[in-house]
This record gives C-alpha cells, sequence and structure tokens, in this order.
C-alpha cells in the first residue's frame, strides 16, 4: 500500500504545502490537504474548475490527485475552545468540524490511518511590527498558528500514526539569526517550533515509532510571504549572497520533504534540515 499524507496548510499552488504534496504525490502518496477554513471556498472552486491543473503535473505527466480537502483552522483544538464571533463568522458557519480534533477524527472515519503529517503553516497577525512593539496578543498568536499548532497536529494524529511514520514542519532562520522584518514574534515562534521538534522527536519516537523534523527553508514568494512585506529583498540577498546562487524553487522543498518522509531517512529525527541554497552556512555576505 501507498503511504498516506495530511497536508495542513494548503490554499493555493504558490506555497511550500502545495509543492510538498506534490513530492509526495509523485512519490506515490495518497494525499489529503487540510485548508484554512476562510481560504476553503476559494481553494476548492479553484480546483474544481481547473486553475491550478497546469501546476497539478507531475514528472510522469499525470495530475497529482488530492483525495480529499479537509477544512481546517488549527489555532482550535476543539468547538469549545472556538470563540462565539468566530462561530457566527459567515465565512466560518458555511463548514463545519474544522477543529484539529474534529478534522483528525473525520481522518480517522475516513481512512483509518496516517503515515505522513505535514505541517506548513504559519500566521502572525503583527508580522510587520518590530518585536519590541509587539503586543501580547499578537506574540501569543503568532505562537498559537505558528507552533502550537503542530504540537496541537502531532499530539491528535500520532495515534493513528503507522510506525515508522514521518512528520515535517518549516521553518525560518530567523528563529535563530537576526532577521529585520520578521516580526510580530513570528521568529520566536519559529524557534518554538524547533525547539518542539527536538522534544517531540524523542516522545513520538518512543511512544509511537514516529519521526519528527523540520525544514529550514530559504525565501518563496508565496502568498503569506508577499503579506509579509519584504520577500523580494530575501530572494535577492539570498541570490547575491548564497553558496548557490539560484532562486530556491518550492519544488526543492517538496523534495527534500518527500526525502525525509520516506525510509531513505529512517535514521533522521529530531532534525532542522536546511533546504536554503546553504544560506545559513555563511558568515557574511560576500
Ligand atoms: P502559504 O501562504 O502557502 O502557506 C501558509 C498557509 O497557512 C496558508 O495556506 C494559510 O491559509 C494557512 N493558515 C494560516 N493560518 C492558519 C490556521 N489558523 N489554520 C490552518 N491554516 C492556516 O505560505 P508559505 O510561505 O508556503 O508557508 C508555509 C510554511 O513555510 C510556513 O510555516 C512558513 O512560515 C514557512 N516558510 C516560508 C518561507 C517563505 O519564504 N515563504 C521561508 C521559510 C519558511
Amino acid at each position: 500500500r501507498g503511504k498516506r499524507a495530511f497536508i495542513a496548510g494548503v490554499s493555493d499552488d504558490n506555497g511550500y504545502g502545495w509543492a510538498i504534496a506534490k513530492s509526495l504525490a509523485a512519490a506515490g502518496a495518497e494525499i489529503l490537504v487540510g485548508t484554512w477554513v476562510p481560504t476553503l471556498n476559494i481553494f476548492e472552486s479553484s480546483l474544481r474548475r481547473g486553475k491550478f491543473d497546469e501546476s497539478r503535473k507531475l514528472p510522469d505527466g499525470s495530475l497529482m490527485e488530492i483525495t480529499k480537502v479537509y477544512p481546517l483552522d488549527a489555532v482550535y483544538d476543539n468547538p469549545e475552545d472556538v470563540p462565539e464571533d468566530v462561530k457566527a463568522n459567515k465565512r466560518y458557519s458555511g463548514s463545519s468540524n474544522w477543529t484539529v480534533q474534529e478534522v483528525v477524527e473525520a481522518v480517522k472515519q475516513d481512512f483509518g490511518s496516517l503515515d505522513i503529517l505535514v505541517h506548513s503553516l504559519a500566521n502572525g497577525p503583527e508580522v510587520s511590527k518590530p518585536l519590541l512593539e509587539t503586543s501580547r496578543n499578537g506574540y501569543l498568536a503568532a505562537v498559537s498558528a505558528s507552533s502550537y499548532s503542530f504540537v496541537s497536529l502531532l499530539k491528535h494524529f500520532v495515534p493513528i500514526m503507522n510506525p515508522g511514520g514521518a512528520s515535517i514542519s518549516l521553518t525560518y532562520i530567523a528563529s535563530e539569526r537576526i532577521i529585520p522584518g520578521y516580526g510580530g514574534g513570528m521568529s520566536s515562534a519559529k524557534a518554538a517550533l524547533e525547539s518542539d521538534t527536538r522534544v517531540l522527536a524523542f516522545e513520538a519516537g518512543r511512544k509511537h515509532k514516529v519521526r519528527v523534523n523540520t525544514i529550514s527553508a530559504g525565501p518563496l514568494r508565496s502568498r503569506a510571504a508577499k503579506a509579509i512585506g519584504f520577500i523580494d529583498m530575501m530572494i535577492d540577498y539570498s541570490s547575491a549572497n548564497a553558496p548557490l546562487q539560484k532562486e530556491l524553487s518550492a519544488e526543492e522543498v517538496g523534495n527534500a520533504a518527500a526525502f525525509l518522509a520516506s525510509p531513505l531517512a529512517s535514521a533522521i529525527t529530531g532534525a532542522v534540515v536546511y533546504v536554503d541554497n546553504g544560506l545559513n552556512a555563511m558568515g557574511v555576505g560576500v
């Protein structure tokens, strides 16, 4: 049987989540995605209308099949956590069962088990503010959406993950080096995500034989990155200064994720793997 993968954080065909889904599909995995509730309609209708068909193309010429799209809001663990105003919000009231616990329950009912969990989502409402000007709420929202969301997804999915399974998240070097502009507590959230990768690798490894790794990716012009506002500058900086002077493609990150999720990486867990044209290794720009 092929592996079954759930990729949380796919809302269009521009981001890392989409590229990871494609690389996993090309390697023979069955693809389930979790799509943020407010973006569900546009994603599903674009998919249905064939808007993504060009980017669904796999190396063998076939089109990636997404077996099922689940609405998801990873900042809520169960229905009791959802505030009334969100429940009443039109964009949310149109779908149901989108808290983490309910999504995992649905996947369990639909398919029984999972092999690969991918977390490709982040959100920081105050990302454009320096940390010194970030509010407590903004900081906690960044950590909730970008770090605890992974803890919660793994916590709920791991009981139905097959031994030998793997999980992967996406992080950014702003966790360990100063990247001015990556504010609002997002740098803190990525530091938490990387630390949690180690602790969860131990816990999920001992208890469930599941591996936990994170990819520290270089800059990509995704929807989320464009919202931060400095993405073109970061891409230019990387092209100018990295050991490999080419633009990073989402596919390169997708392929690294497929490797990490595969038995080829059976001894790799608790790792931060750089997929960034080597930029992390530079001490000064030249
Ligand atoms: P993206 O916009 O394709 O992906 C972010 C996704 O998160 C979107 O689909 C959005 O709908 C979803 N999302 C936001 N809040 C959510 C919530 N509460 N529940 C469920 N889904 C939610 O952008 P990108 O850049 O591909 O981001 C994927 C991951 O890659 C993120 O963790 C990001 O921090 C990371 N990354 C991105 C880099 C870049 O330059 N684009 C560099 C390094 C890491």
